[in-house]
């Protein structure tokens, strides 16, 4: 049933110009994928609605657009030379190779969705007087399954912070996890892989010339510190955002966007005084989860996952998961980074990366509050939840719809002239040309207007207005709205005002404030 849903967005994305994989004439490269005309767009409204939510609603966050090459000692600085691994593992039947932290994860995953079960049932069974609190102390399966989560939780997490491959391993066949593939147990050691690509600079092939492909955005924003902060004559606490690509060489690469091996990440730093890192950890992981919120998606479709293994950098750490159609994931990280990038490079390039606070009369090394959180899966969030197949009209006629926010909309009006003759095209043109003054708008002529409506469902326009003989005399247009397929009569000098209004991203904006 999900990985069907899954099929389907992607056949869709496909269909309708929003993601083609990569180089599909060679028949695609793994992991890889190029967005089409109405996936571009989307993409550009994403970004949008994150760069002004995060720059320009907080006045003391800047942006930066920093190079994807960097001095190879920022990579050993940080730490991801030596510890940027996953444990994989893989499969002696069938071949396939698996993150092993990913094939234990998936087995809990298998006991949650158990419990959740059961409470929806219960749920259902006793409406409002259902107490989840109650119902989680007392109900023998749900303690029962709880209890076996909490027993390979403990393996688990050990097994992590102790970097712990035999034991990784051990949990596996103790647990009798089975290839995915094959279904077979026949596994080999776990080992540890860097994900980072590496290539060389210039002409000499000598490794003094190996450089990385960035993993993440924000080393561009650490080594930029101190630049930004005193051209921008910019006080703690104060942020860095900045939107760009990731390379990272996933081992299992799968599930469509979500786990892609060039990715784009959406990353703001926060420099804070030391102490005070908490304080605006609570801060930021409250605003993600509301600029999530604030799409309407659906409020039950987020849960937030406290890292069981915190990475090497951070002293603190929670996932924003989303309901993908095969199950609730990662979709954005808060991290406190504690000092350790901005004293790492201190120490690796022997510069001073002090910050004088002129309240305290002295200087420290910021402490660091990161938000983090790929576009892809964002993007990926916002198909999953808006892509609907309805039932129209009486004879079983069939829609697929994308409820996009509208907002975030490819396009956010169609204007299709009735037909071609007697006049309705040269009026609709004229509409055209003054909205498009304001909208991304598309014009289309061709097929019948219930085909052209449905294509317009199917790449999530908000509205359609069909010019017809009657505009002639009246001046007015037949507004159709996406979701609900009502349609109303709208005098054409109304039209700019009643579609911002729904449409503009100051409205989604102004949910934040
Ligand atoms: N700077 C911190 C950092 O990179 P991360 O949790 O490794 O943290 C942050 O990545 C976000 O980047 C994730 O929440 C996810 O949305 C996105 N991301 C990570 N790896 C990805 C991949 N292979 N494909 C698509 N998105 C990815």
């Amino acid at each position: 049933m999900a990985d069907d849903l899954l099929k389907k967005i992607i056949a869709h994305s496909k269909e309708y110009g929003f993601i083609f994989p990569s180089s599909e004439i060679y028949d695609g490269l793994s992991a890889v994928y190029d967005y089409g005309q109405n996936g571009a767009e989307l993409k550009k409204n994403i970004k949008e609605y994150w760069w002004q939510s995060m720059v320009q609603l907080h006045s003391n966050i800047v942006g930066l657009d920093a190079a994807i090459f960097m001095h190879p000692k920022v990579w050993e600085a940080s730490g991801h030379v030596g510890a940027f691994n996953d444990p994989l593992i893989d499969n002696k039947d069938s071949k396939k190779r698996y993150r092993a932290d990913v094939l234990i994860e998936e087995f809990r995953a298998k006991y949650e969705a158990k419990i959740d079960n059961e409470v929806k049932k219960a749920k259902k069974k006793f409406g409002d007087s259902f107490d989840t609190e109650q119902f989680f102390k007392t109900n023998p399966n749900v303690l029962r399954n709880q209890n076996k989560i909490d027993k390979l939780n403990e393996r688990f997490v050990k097994a992590l912070n102790d970097n712990d491959l035999e034991e990784l391993r051990q949990i596996i066949i103790d647990n009798e996890i089975a290839c995915p593939e094959s279904g077979s147990k026949n596994w080999t050691e776990v080992r540890q892989f860097n994900l980072m690509f590496n290539t060389k600079l210039g002409s000499v092939s000598d490794s003094a010339n190996t450089i990385y492909l960035r993993p993440e955005t924000a080393q561009g924003i650490f080594v930029n510190y101190l630049n930004v902060q005193k051209t921008g004559r910019m006080k703690i606490p104060f942020g860095i955002a900045q939107i760009g690509k990731a390379f990272r060489n996933e081992i299992v690469a799968r599930q469509f966007i979500f786990r892609m091996r060039e990715f784009e990440q959406m990353e703001m730093q926060f420099f804070v005084r030391p102490g005070e890192e908490m304080k605006w950890y609570e801060y930021w992981k409250e605003f993600r989860i509301k600029w999530h919120k604030n799409l309407e998606l659906g409020n039950d479709k987020y849960k937030t996952h406290d890292h069981d293994k915190l990475a090497h950098y951070a002293n603190a750490a929670v996932d924003i998961e989303f309901d993908f159609p095969m199950g609730f994931k990662e979709v954005e990280g808060i991290h406190s980074r504690t000092n350790f990038d901005l004293s790492r490079h201190q120490e690796f390039s022997g510069k001073k990366l002090q910050y004088f606070d002129p309240e305290l009369n002295e200087s420290y090394v910021p402490y660091v509050v990161e938000t983090s959180i790929g576009l892809d899966r964002m993007f990926m969030t916002i198909l999953s939840a808006a892509y609907k197949e309805e039932v129209v009209g009486d004879n079983g006629e069939t829609r697929i719809v994308l409820s996009i926010p509208p907002a975030l909309a490819p396009f956010k009006i169609a204007i299709l002239p009735l037909v071609k003759k007697d006049g309705l095209s040269e009026v609709a043109q004229k509409i055209f040309d003054k909205l498009r003054l304001h909208f991304n708008v598309m014009y289309e002529e061709k097929d019948s207007i219930g085909k052209r409506y449905r294509r317009q469902d199917a790449i999530g326009t908000p509205y359609c207005i069909t010019i017809d003989h009657q505009t002639i005399e009246d001046n007015a247009v037949t507004l159709r709205h996406r979701d609900t397929m009502e349609q109303e009569r709208i005098s054409i000098d109304d039209l700019i005002k009643t579609v911002e209004e729904k449409v503009s991203m100051v409205k989604l904006l102004e949910g934040l404030i």
